[in-house]
Parts: structure tokens; sequence; C-alpha cells
């Protein structure tokens, strides 16, 4: 860490006047903060623009002055409540020595992690080295944001990212790193090296400026109930204990995509701030059954977004309605997808703010 900027006074105080983290602290109001999942990207043409003009996927992302262009384009439209770290979890694998490459339209590809050796073959010894210019990103855009737009960092958890590592690409099963969960004596050490990776980076964002830490647990939904425990929450609460040992006032919202009934053992044993709800979670169950102490996230449909109309404006109404006296984040259940009409996400913005919902 001694190479990073001594910049330990930028943690955010208690009294912060940001509405963000002033509603991550349980303050309950009557039009929500605001900022939605993938807010950076391929729908917006300023952004198209920007990617075209840089090589690959990886170079945008290790370059500090488009990096941090991308993550203020949708700020400079939209007036979010946030900005969200233009970056992406599989950096993290990419700084431990995998071989991570994103293929235009195919998405990531990855050499596997697939025995002991080649996950000793990883090290945590350039970690910081190699996301130094992510660093670089988190303290221009934080010295470009006013006083009242808060800056989010993130990082994938490590059941998620693991699922890329191990399986070498996306996929909708992610069947090998299940199975290498249930059977390979390997798995957990590669859990625990993630769980480390992870805190050091999520700890580092926040030295250079980030004020609330998003964990994306995104393929939490494919494990089996009785793997839940083990490979989501477990490691997202040791996650969230080692950034909140270093930093105790950074907001925490955990984002474990899909996984239905078990949000109620997330909210309650990760030590999280905030849950990000998906799309499919009704959110007037869970305004009953998670424990009002956890601030809840979500969750418009991303294709709500996409259709607009009445499916967009219902669905802002449910959101607002069920989470009204409660503290709550309006974003969407999952990221905006490439298709979404610009015009739709500006719609979103002013029916949340105009409270026409509650
Ligand atoms: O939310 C934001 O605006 C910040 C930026 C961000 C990106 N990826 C940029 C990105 C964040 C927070 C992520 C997280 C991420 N990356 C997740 C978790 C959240 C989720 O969406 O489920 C996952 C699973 C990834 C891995 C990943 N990155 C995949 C599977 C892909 C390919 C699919 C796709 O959408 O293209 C990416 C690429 C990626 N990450 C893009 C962007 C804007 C598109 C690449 C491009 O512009 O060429």
């Amino acid at each position: 860490m001694s190479s990073l900027k001594a910049a330990g006074m930028r943690e955010p105080r208690a009294g912060s006047s940001k509405k963000l983290i002033r509603t991550l602290r349980g303050r309950t109001d009557a039009v929500p903060p605001i900022w939605m999942m993938r807010q950076a990207g391929r729908y917006l043409p300023e952004y198209r623009q920007i990617r075209a003009r840089t090589g690959s996927f990886l170079d945008l992302c290790y370059s500090p002055e488009l990096a941090c262009e991308v993550t203020l384009q949708p700020i400079r439209r939209y007036g979010f409540d946030a900005a969200i770290l233009f970056a992406d979890i599989l950096l993290v694998p990419h700084a431990l020595g995998q071989n991570v490459e994103f293929r235009e339209g195919e998405g990531p590809v990855l050499e596997k992690i697939a025995d002991g050796r080649a996950l000793a073959a990883l090290s945590m010894g350039g970690l910081h080295e190699v996301l130094a210019p992510v660093y670089e990103t988190v303290s221009r855009v934080r010295e470009g944001l006013d006083g009242e737009t808060a800056l989010i960092g993130f990082c994938g958890a490590p059941w998620t990212v693991a699922t890329y590592m191990v399986g070498g690409r996306g996929s909708s099963d992610q069947k090998e790193a299940r199975l290498a969960a249930y059977g390979e004596a390997w798995f957990p050490s590669l859990i625990d090296l993630l769980v480390e990776a992870s805190a050091e980076y999520l700890c580092a964002q926040i030295e250079a400026g980030a004020e609330v830490v998003q964990i994306f647990d995104t393929w939490a939904g494919n494990l089996a109930a009785s793997e839940f425990e083990r490979w989501c929450v477990t490691p997202v609460a040791d996650l969230v204990s080692r950034v909140k040992a270093r930093y105790r006032d950074v907001p925490v919202i955990g984002f474990p995509r899909g996984c239905g009934s078990g949000y109620a053992a997330f909210a309650e044993l990760t030590g999280v701030d905030g849950v990000g709800l998906d799309s499919a979670v009704d959110p007037a169950w869970a305004a009953r059954s998670i424990d009002r102490s956890v601030v809840l996230q979500g969750n418009l449909d991303p294709l709500a977004v996409v259709a607009g109309g009445r499916a967009l404006r219902d669905g802002v109404a449910a959101i607002e309605s069920a989470f009204a006296g409660r503290a709550h984040v309006f974003n969407l259940g999952h990221g905006l997808v490439p298709e979404t009409p610009p015009e739709h996400v500006a719609e979103v913005v002013e029916l949340v703010r105009s409270g026409a919902g509650g």
C-alpha cells in the first residue's frame, strides 16, 4: 500500500451531506437517491464514441483519463446521485496474473484455472501495481464531482469472480465452478485468495476517494440452497469485515443477484449496509422480510426501461410505494442493457425525483 497516494482523510465523515451516503446510514427521504447499474456503457452514444477510439476494453479500464470521462458521462447527462467507477470485476483476476481478454461480440475469455497448479501460479504480488491506473481513475473522478454526487467503488464477489476464473468465460449455469466447489480441494483456496485480493482492492479504492463500495455477486442465484452460505454469504461477510476493519464508516452494498429467499440470510449475516435487489424480488416482500437496519436498493426491471411508457411508469410507481417509509436507494434489478433508449433513463430519473410513485 505504500505506493498509494496518502489520502487518508478522504473517507466520508459521519456527517456527509451526500444523499446516497445519508440514505445508506439509514435516513429515510421522500425522494430516494438514484443511480443505475451499468449507467456508463454502450446505450450512450458518447460512450460508444470513446469506445471506438480505444483498443481493447481492458485498455479503456486502465486509462485513467478515458475511464474518468466515461464515469462522468451519465452524471453530466442525468445528474445521478452517484457515479460508479468505470472498470470491470475481471480486473482482479487479471491483476493476480490470469490471462484475461475481452473479445468483441464474445465477452470475457480467461485462461481457465482448472487445478491447484494454475491456482498456485496466481499471486498478490503485482496486484496494486496492475490496478494503480484504476486508483488514479478514482482520484480523478472524485475531483471531478460536486459536493452532492457520491463516488461508488466496486468489485466482484469472490463466488462470481471465481465462476469466470474457473469456467474461462461467462455461462448461464456456471457449471464448471459449481462442480469445482463440490469436489476440488483447491477451490476454497481460490475463494480465500479472492477475499484477500478484493479486500485490498476495495480499501485502495477507498483510499483514492471512493465513498461507498458495492460487491457484485451476479451469479449468487445459481448456487444450490445448501451451497449459498458457504460460497456467497461467508466470503462476502469476510470481505465486508476486512473493509470495515479499516474503513468502519464507508457504507457497503451487497448485490447477491437472483438469490431469492437467500436475501434474508444475506442481509442478516454479511454485515452490509445495503442490499441490491434483483427484479424478480417482490419489493413488498423485501420491505417486510428484510430488517430495517439494512437499506434496500433496487429494483426496476432493466427491460421496463427499454420498453418505456406504461411498463416504465408502473414499475417506478410500484417500487416507490413498496419502499415508502423506509430507507431506499432507487436502482435497477440489474444493469442497463445496450438497447436502452437514453431518453427513457431520463424519464425514470424525472419520475423518481418528482415523487410520482410515493
Ligand atoms: O456499472 C457501471 O456503469 C460501471 C462499470 C461496470 C462494467 N462492468 C463495465 C462493462 C461494472 C460495475 C461491471 C461489473 C461486471 N462485469 C459484472 C457484475 C455486474 C453485472 O453486470 O452482472 C460482471 C458479471 C462483469 C463481467 C463482464 N464485463 C461481462 C460478462 C462482460 C461482457 C458482457 C457485456 O455486457 O458486454 C463485460 C464487459 C463490460 N463491462 C462492458 C462494460 C461497459 C461492455 C464492454 C464494451 O463496452 O465493449
